[in-house]
């Protein structure tokens, strides 16, 4: 073992599941899910959406917990750590584990902002401000001066997006400052129940609305349910709708980042992952397809009906949230708490999440460098600050957008691609069984040692095929960038290498200083 000192551990098993559902259920819950759910098919998006979830979804999770806890006992939080473990005699595998801090490191930088917005609009609606918008049109245009995109009779610059982007990062660091137990898992603790709680209040406050509008008795709550989930099973003969599925699940579930791994190191040998993984899984699961399905779509439905419902959902996430819900909820009494409580739940999801995409980071500097948590967190601060500002300030430019594709999109399914075949395949399954038993609560069905071993890998290598056939040659030839915002997608581009590069070089050095520190004799892992 190489443990230099004692890491962090978790406090509590409820607090490990907390932090893990915590960092799973984010606004991709709350919007992404519906919107992709009206787009491809309705009820029937959720055959492939499930069918995902068993061979993609759970035994990601398992993976994830597993090497994260066998990383852990090496002294390793991060995946080139993690990798290194598995296979020392291989001096390369670590360098795939890159992307496991390069990813939640991407994601943190434009998340933080979008989840800042949720922390303003929760503090617009508590003071009647949004209350005030009679419209789509004054609504549009709130959102867009707030993000100062135009200025308008609403916003003027910046400034309010900036401030609660400011809260929004302290908070961010004032919780990580404080490290797994004493900063993630209690905000989690109390952030997850809170979060609940405002989802049940507007999910029983959409399913208790009448019609509206007595003169169309249709636009009512079960027409709003069966206009999401009536199924439409000829969607299912495209390709688009499969992976968009599987997406779906890697995204919501948070695999494929690199942040559960590093959540899982700070567990102990003993600690259990298959009942704890599945457990936050599920909490996961219910968020999105419980609350997630109920709130924003029969919501607007009531108030919009079915034909501008499929204008509004094929309008984008953003649009739903900040602009079609806060809408309908303008229309009930109580529209001030209503809207605190819909804005307040975004922001939630958005804090327990952006917390893990910073962890990674920071495990790395403190695990590979030695740096205590207090300097790793500011280096962390004053490097991610920096890295925010084009996000916040070429937002129109398509930046943030450019950053998702990679950091939220690509780098997501090939990382977990390269950690299913690490797994199975130089881990080796049948350790990697045992390794998973460790202090289990429950015993993994049979059947997924073959879907780990071959539905898993092959099912993300069709995925990343599909992507790279469909999509790679419009993507890098900006197909469908305009013109005007070329110049600042290819910047942020570069941005991105350099920033990959500058990882793949502290890889390095932080290795060339661990070997000529390397104790004499010290005996070394081989693979299987
Ligand atoms: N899993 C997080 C979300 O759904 C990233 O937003």
């Amino acid at each position: 073992m190489t443990q230099n000192k004692q890491r962090d551990t978790w406090g509590t098993r409820l607090g490990i599941i907390m932090a893990v559902a915590g960092s799973a259920i984010g606004l991709g819950n709350f919007l992404r899910f519906p919107a992709k759910a009206v787009e491809n098919g309705g009820g029937a998006f959720l055959i492939p959406y499930f069918v995902s979830l068993l061979v993609l979804g759970i035994p990601l999770m398992w993976i994830e917990w597993t090497l994260g806890r066998y990383g852990g006992g090496f002294g390793h939080g991060t995946a080139p750590g993690i990798f290194h473990s598995i296979c020392q005699k291989n001096r390369f595998i670590k360098y795939f584990g890159v992307i496991g801090i390069f990813g939640p490191l991407v994601i943190f930088i434009y998340y933080t902002y979008i989840e800042s917005w949720a922390l303003g609009y929760s503090f617009f609606a508590l003071f009647g401000k949004i209350q005030a918008l009679g419209d789509q049109g004054a609504m549009k245009s709130f959102l867009t001066g707030y993000q100062g995109l135009e200025n308008n009779q609403y916003f003027n610059g910046l400034g309010w997006a900036y401030l609660f982007f400011l809260v929004t990062f302290g908070l961010n660091m004032g919780v990580i400052y404080y490290g797994i137990k004493g900063g993630i898992e209690k905000l989690c603790k109390i952030a997850m129940p809170l979060l609940f709680l405002c989802g049940i209040v507007l999910l029983i406050r959409v399913i208790t609305l009448g019609a509206p509008d007595p003169a169309r008795p249709e636009w009512n709550v079960s027409n709003g349910f069966g206009f999401l989930w009536n199924p439409d099973f000829s969607k299912l003969t495209s390709a688009k709708v499969w992976l968009e599925a599987a997406g779906q699940i890697l995204f919501t579930l948070s695999v494929g980042i690199g942040v559960i791994l590093t959540y899982a190191s700070y567990l102990k040998k003993g600690d259990d992952v298959v009942l704890s993984g599945l457990t936050a899984a599920a909490t996961n699961e219910v968020a999105e397809v419980i609350l997630g399905g109920s709130i924003i779509i029969p919501a607007a439905f009531i108030f919009f009906g079915p034909q501008d419902i499929q204008t509004i959902a094929a309008g984008g996430t953003f649009n739903l949230g900040y602009v079609t819900m806060p809408l309908v909820l303008n229309h009930l009494p109580w529209a001030e708490i209503f809207s605190f409580a819909w804005f307040f739940l975004l922001f939630l999801a958005g804090i327990t999440s952006s917390v893990s995409l910073a962890q990674p980071a920071i495990a790395f500097l403190e695990d590979e460098f030695n740096i205590s948590r207090q300097r790793s967190v500011l280096i962390f601060g004053i490097v991610s600050f920096m890295l925010c500002q084009p996000g916040i300030f070429f937002l129109g430019k398509g930046v943030v957008d450019e950053l998702d594709f990679w950091g939220g999109t690509f780098f997501l399914v090939l990382f977990a691609t390269i950690e299913a075949v690490l797994f199975s395949w130089v881990f080796g399954l049948e350790k990697a069984w045992d390794e998973i038993h460790h202090g289990a609560d429950m015993r993994v069905p049979g059947i997924y040692k073959f879907i780990i071993k071959y539905v898993t890998p092959l099912f993300l290598f069709f995925i990343l095929g599909m992507w790279l056939w469909q999509e790679w040659i419009p993507i890098i030839f900006m197909e469908n960038v305009p013109l005007e915002n070329q110049p600042y997608i290819l910047a942020t581009r570069a941005g991105l290498v350099v920033l990959m590069i500058v990882l793949v070089v502290l890889v390095n050095i932080a290795w060339r200083r661990k070997e000529t520190c390397l104790p004499a004799g010290r005996e070394k892992l081989v693979c299987d």
